[in-house]
């Protein structure tokens, strides 16, 4: 057992460049984040938390900093051992989703056992346990584009959590989902957190979200604003007002 913590950021700078002006996304920040807590990442449009996110699931190069990743130094590795990187370390839902419009919901879901041709009985009772749970079972054997958007972020949440990274990374993980179906992700993530002690780092919009959270860190125009603790506040009312007075 180790007390190193699961995401190490030092000073983590990214700048993209878009045609001759440089658009900065990330300035300085630092952050760690004890293996097992789950972290909600709040702030306003353009903040910088989807960057924030790919940069720490090594989907883009940074700039500046130091990130560590489940003890992996992400500036040191080359980009083959990046790419093993995010198909053993990390689960990721994206913001958009990102399914395969070609591949049917199990096959989308099972892609990152075929990518690492590890597709056995245990496996797929693993993708009927995660189907059943957040009740697609019955959307299987359909393509995403035949589906709605709560079911296709389902979809994205199952394909994430299939191979149970040690660090899973959600971008609006219930952005589209109902009451109900977003209760069926957070009994999944706390089964993943409780029993498999997953790191989970959650880019929220919804105050609600953030309350099932251990903290909350507010970005602003790319640096972090402030924190707190959700269970500081007694509902998602109070967390609201909390993160309005640091996000603006
Ligand atoms: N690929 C890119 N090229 C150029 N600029 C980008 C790129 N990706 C993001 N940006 C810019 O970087 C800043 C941070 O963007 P980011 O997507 O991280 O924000 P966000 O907090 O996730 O916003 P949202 O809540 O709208 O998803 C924004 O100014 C954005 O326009
Ligand atoms: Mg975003």
């Amino acid at each position: 057992m180790t007390d190193a913590p699961a995401l190490h950021i030092v000073d983590l700078t990214k700048t993209y460049a878009q045609g001759k002006r440089a658009v900065p996304a990330l300035n300085k920040v630092s952050l760690d984040v004890p293996p097992g807590e789950c972290l909600a990442i709040m702030g306003a449009s353009g903040s910088g938390k989807s960057t924030l996110l790919h940069l720490c699931a090594a989907l883009d190069r940074f700039d500046s900093g130091e990130l560590v990743v489940a003890g992996q130094n992400l500036a040191q590795l080359s980009d083959s051992q990046l790419t093993e990187f995010r198909r053993k370390t990390v689960g990721i839902v994206f913001q958009h989703f990102n399914l395969i419009p070609s591949l049917t919901v199990r096959e989308n879901i099972a892609l990152p056992a075929l990518l690492q041709g590890k597709i056995d009985d245990a496996l797929n009772a693993r993708i009927d346990a995660l189907l059943e749970k957040l009740a697609i079972a019955h959307r299987g054997g359909h393509r995403p584009d035949a589906l709605s958007g709560g079911e296709q972020q389902r979809a994205a949440i199952a394909r994430a959590l299939l191979l149970r990274p040690p660090v899973l990374f959600a971008d609006e993980p219930t952005g589209n989902l109902d009451s109900t179906n977003a209760q069926r992700f957070w009994d999944l993530l706390r089964q993943a957190v409780g029993d498999e002690h997953v790191t989970v780092v959650m880019v929220t919009h919804e105050p609600l979200a953030a309350m099932q959270a251990d903290r909350v860190v507010v970005l602003r125009d790319g640096h972090i604003a402030g924190e707190f603790q959700a269970q500081e506040n007694s509902n998602a009312s109070q967390l609201a007002a909390r993160y309005q007075t640091m996000a603006h």
